[in-house]
């Protein structure tokens, strides 16, 4: 049973699911929700994709579970962030989500707007901004996405801003490069001010290596001021948390939320 502990209309909204299965259903009810307005009013659904487990588990499911044979071209799909690796790397984002479902669905091929982890890093970012001022819609001079899905890691970092790069928090670049703290990995990522543009965000975090990271990263009176999951916080859109039971095990009813 899903328990959704909702705050007032200006703190983000929080639900817990038993598990991911759970989460899965709602996710793609969500989904399909989005993608039938889209449709319906005839334009396009421009869908930031994250990286990591998670979302590519939710991706893996419906892949099983749903029947993908429709057009898709309403659809435009880019990423948060890449490694910079190529796309057949296992560690490339975009590779394990074509993996998942990308090969299994009719999009045009030029509706996939994929950070090219091959290229070089500094090259790209400058490529892939002129990529999100081009297609989605523009609103305060940055792209402004239908919707943002974002992962968090045990150190707080989302999408690759990670906790000793603050700058990114603040900076006006669309997307640079940025290096993991402990694998010294490039990566390529958008920045908050892009993320925060968005009209809907939902963060996902599943298992309970997230729980302690999730309750100080959703109190709201013990804010650190190093987590960039902190900062996730749409200037003029909807923040959503789905998450399941382990991940939430810290965050009880009543907790105050930013
Ligand atoms: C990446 C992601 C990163 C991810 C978190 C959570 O490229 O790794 O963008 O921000 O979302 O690390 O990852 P999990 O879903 O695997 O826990």
């Amino acid at each position: 049973m899903m328990e959704s502990i909702v705050n007032s209309e200006n703190h983000p909204g929080v639900t817990i699911f038993r598990d991911l299965d759970e989460m899965s259903v709602a996710f793609f009810d969500f989904l399909d929700d989005e993608f039938h307005k889209a449709i319906v009013a005839g334009r396009s659904y421009h869908l930031v994709l994250s990286g990591g487990s998670t979302p590519l588990w939710l991706f893996q499911k419906l892949a099983s579970l749903k029947h993908l044979k429709m057009n898709w071209d309403f659809l435009h799909l880019y990423w948060g962030d890449e490694r910079c690796v190529p796309p057949e790397d296992p560690q490339s984002n975009f590779g394990n989500i074509w993996s998942a479902i990308i090969r299994y669905i009719d999009i045009p091929e030029e509706n996939v707007h994929r950070i090219m982890g091959e290229n070089d890093p500094d090259t790209e970012a400058s490529r892939y901004a002129g990529i999100l001022k081009k297609y989605p819609v523009q609103e305060n001079g940055m792209p402004r996405f239908d919707l943002v899905l974002l992962g968090v890691g045990e150190d707080g970092h989302t999408a690759s801003i990670f906790p000793d790069a603050l700058h990114m928090l603040e900076t006006d670049e669309i997307c640079y490069t940025a290096i993991h703290p402990e694998s010294g990995q490039k990566r390529i990522s958008v920045s908050m001010k892009v993320i925060n543009n968005a009209k809907i965000i939902i963060v996902l975090a599943a298992g309970s290596s997230k729980a302690e990271i999730l309750r100080k990263v959703i109190q709201k009176n013990k804010k650190p001021e190093n987590l960039p999951a902190s900062f996730i916080n749409p200037s003029n859109g909807t923040l959503k948390w789905f998450v399941d039971k382990k991940a939430g095990k810290k965050l009880k009813h009543g907790m105050s939320f930013f």
